[in-house]
């Protein structure tokens, strides 16, 4: 089914110099009236990280931990009504919704808002403190400044407001519900492994904002990259099998301050990063920016100093081979942490079985 495809579909990317765009979708067109009610949700430009439907969460109190939604109107089980509790249908419901409009929308950057909604989720998430318990996914605080004014959180504005007709459409999920699902969907219909995800998390107010600084600087090392990480809880192969996920998307000169595609096909997700970072000759790119490495051959991909830290180190250098050589290995490895970075900080009250595994979009 769709692994075949995909894999056509990497190939050819790899062998093309043609920017990829997604790919297509068995989606029919929305109905206009769809298309409308999006138009009127993603228009809120002056968001500044203050959530841009609040009117939504009027009427509306969110049950603690067990995913149960009670409504101020209505009075059966069903959705909107007072004691509605989304079941795994409804949620692969939101799926579907992200899905059909990642392939519907595909006017951004290369095709796809899918790797900016990678960030969200993982942006998110990697605030976590294990010490204090503090951060984390549970609590979608980036909907307000100062957190969303953090330079690290620059640009996921445009995830946000992607999102924001799903959750009009969807009034029963937590934004922070939202924001990791999205996550999960974006890997899945982008070509990589399957992320079981399971709700629960609940919104918090402005008072649960991190303090700045909690995200990975790209202009560090090896030890900066330990340092964060291991402050949310991840081991040295967690980390390399994290930063994989830039496999994807590109960094924006006015955003970061950083400039280009880590890869070829920066809207399927493969192994290519890694590939990339053993196979290829990096050398500093002479530009008046941030110091970034470019590839000797096109010169026109690039790497953060980061992500250059994970061949400089030999620990974590093991983990890039072993990625480079084996796609399913790392799919299975990657997978596995970004479950795990995606759950940090909740207070589930359900069980890692119960996850739920989405179907993708084909
Ligand atoms: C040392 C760790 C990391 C550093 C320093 C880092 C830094 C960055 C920077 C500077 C950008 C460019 C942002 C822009 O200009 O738009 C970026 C993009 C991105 N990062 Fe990371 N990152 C790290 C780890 C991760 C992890 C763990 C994930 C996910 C699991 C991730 C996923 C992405 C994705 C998908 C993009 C592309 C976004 C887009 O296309 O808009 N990154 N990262």
């Amino acid at each position: 089914m769709a692994s075949a495809a995909r894999s056509a579909s990497r190939a050819f990317l790899r062998s093309s110099s043609i920017r990829p765009a997604v790919r297509s979708s068995r989606f029919a067109l929305p109905s206009q009236g769809f298309r409308a009610a999006s138009r009127r949700g993603y228009a809120s430009e002056a968001n500044s990280g203050k959530s841009s439907n609040t009117f939504l969460w009027a009427g509306i109190a969110v049950a603690g931990g067990a995913g149960a939604y009670f409504y101020l109107q209505g009075s059966d089980a069903g959705v909107g009504s007072k004691n509605f509790v989304p079941t795994k249908e409804d949620y692969q419901k939101v799926y579907n919704a992200i899905a059909e409009r990642l392939a519907n929308e595909t006017d951004y950057d290369d095709g796809s808002y899918g790797p900016v909604l990678v960030r969200l989720a993982w942006h998110a998430s990697g605030t976590y403190d294990k010490e204090t318990g503090t951060g984390g996914s549970n609590g979608a605080t980036m909907r307000f400044a100062p957190e969303s004014d953090h330079g690290a959180n620059a640009g996921l504005k445009h995830a946000r407001d992607f999102l924001e007709p799903i959750k009009a459409q969807f009034p029963w999920i937590t934004y922070s519900d939202l924001w990791t699902l999205a996550g999960s969907a974006a890997i899945q219909e982008l070509g990589g492994p399957t992320i079981p995800w399971r709700p629960g998390r609940q919104d918090r107010d402005v008072s649960a904002c991190t303090p700045d600084g909690r995200l990975p600087d790209a202009s560090k090392d090896h030890r900066h990259i330990r340092d964060i990480f291991g402050r949310m809880g991840f081991n040295d192969q967690e980390m390399v099998a994290l930063c994989g996920a830039h496999a994807l998307g590109r960094a924006h000169t006015d955003r970061s301050g950083f400039d280009g595609p880590w890869d070829f096909s920066p809207t399927v997700f493969t192994n290519e990063f890694f590939k990339l970072l053993v196979d290829e000759k990096w050398q500093q790119r002479k530009w008046n920016g941030p110091t970034q490495f470019t590839d000797k051959t096109t010169k026109t991909l690039m790497m953060l100093p980061t992500d250059i830290a994970l061949v400089k180190d030999k620990e974590f250098k093991k983990h890039v081979d072993r990625y480079a050589k084996d796609s399913d290995v790392f799919f299975k490895e990657f997978a596995d942490v970004y479950v795990k970075l995606l759950e940090l900080g909740v207070p589930f009250t359900s069980k890692a079985e119960d996850r739920y595994v989405f179907k993708t979009s084909e």
